[in-house]
């Protein structure tokens, strides 16, 4: 692999309190200082967003290598107004805010549609951050049912953009039963999908697309787990859950992939 991977860190809701949301922010930012062929990103709860980017540079950027500052939803609503309970993509971009998780199989089960989650991603292009599209089957059958399933997911939410805008959406590929989960899906099978998945940008989009878009995997990943998952899974990075609330796993993970080269 030539270019950086990137591991991006899905809090969820946590931690509960900001003491432990700037802490856990202060070590990831100085693990992430060392890196040399790795990206780190974390993505907080909204209320905690400011306080672990620090002091902005003069450009609203965060004033840290190789650490970036995502967020897990930003609004449909593309513009300031009477949307009570929103939180605006341009809102986000303005405090430093670089990445935002679409779609994600947690947000889908609340009752976000494909329709929904294509909304949320081209308000963030817009304000030019890089959406994190999150896809997955619920269920593995034999028949291989679920590749269409994952394919017509796929096209429902980015299918209508234009290949200018696909070319910034980076695809998390999550297979639901292994989210939360005790095991990773095994790096050979994430390798496999994640073919699957560059074939449909390819029809999508056109052939070089296939070559460049960018797959995270997500689903269980640990420290343990991450080196072979990005060397066997062929995978750009990682987007990951419980290990990303974990101090010294998390830690432990950036400085593993990092090694991977
Ligand atoms: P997990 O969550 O790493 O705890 O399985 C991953 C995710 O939901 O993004």
């Amino acid at each position: 692999m030539t270019h950086k991977k990137l591991i991006v860190g899905n809090w969820k809701m946590n931690p509960a309190t900001l003491a432990e949301a700037k802490t856990l922010a202060r070590k990831f930012k100085k693990a992430a200082a060392k890196l040399v062929h790795t990206e780190a990103v974390i993505c907080p709860p909204l209320p905690f967003i400011t306080s672990c980017a620090g002091r902005l540079t003069s450009s609203g950027k965060l004033n840290a290598p190789h650490f970036h500052m995502g967020a897990q939803v930003a609004s449909t609503q593309e513009e300031s107004g009477p949307h009570t309970g929103e939180v605006g993509a341009h809102m986000l971009r303005d405090i430093g805010v670089e990445f935002v998780i679409i779609g994600h199989s947690e947000q889908r089960k609340r009752g976000d549609t494909d329709l929904v989650v294509a909304a949320r991603l081209k308000a963030v292009l817009d304000q030019g951050m890089t959406p994190i599209l999150c896809v997955g089957e619920s269920v593995r059958d034999e028949s291989g049912a679920y590749l269409d399933a994952l394919k017509n997911q796929i096209k429902a939410s980015c299918g209508d953009l234009l290949k200018k805008s696909a070319k910034s959406i980076i695809v998390a590929y999550e297979p639901i039963w292994a989210i939360g989960a005790a095991e990773a899906m095994k790096p050979e099978d994430v390798y496999e999908t994640s073919l699957f998945i560059k074939k449909v940008f390819a029809d999508l989009f056109g052939a070089d697309m296939g070559l460049k878009v960018t797959i995270l995997y997500g689903g269980s990943v640990t420290y343990r787990n991450a080196p072979d998952i990005i060397a066997v899974g062929k995978v750009d990075g990682l987007l990951v859950g419980r290990e990303s609330v974990n101090a010294p796993g998390f830690v432990e993970m950036l400085k593993a992939v990092d090694l991977v080269g």
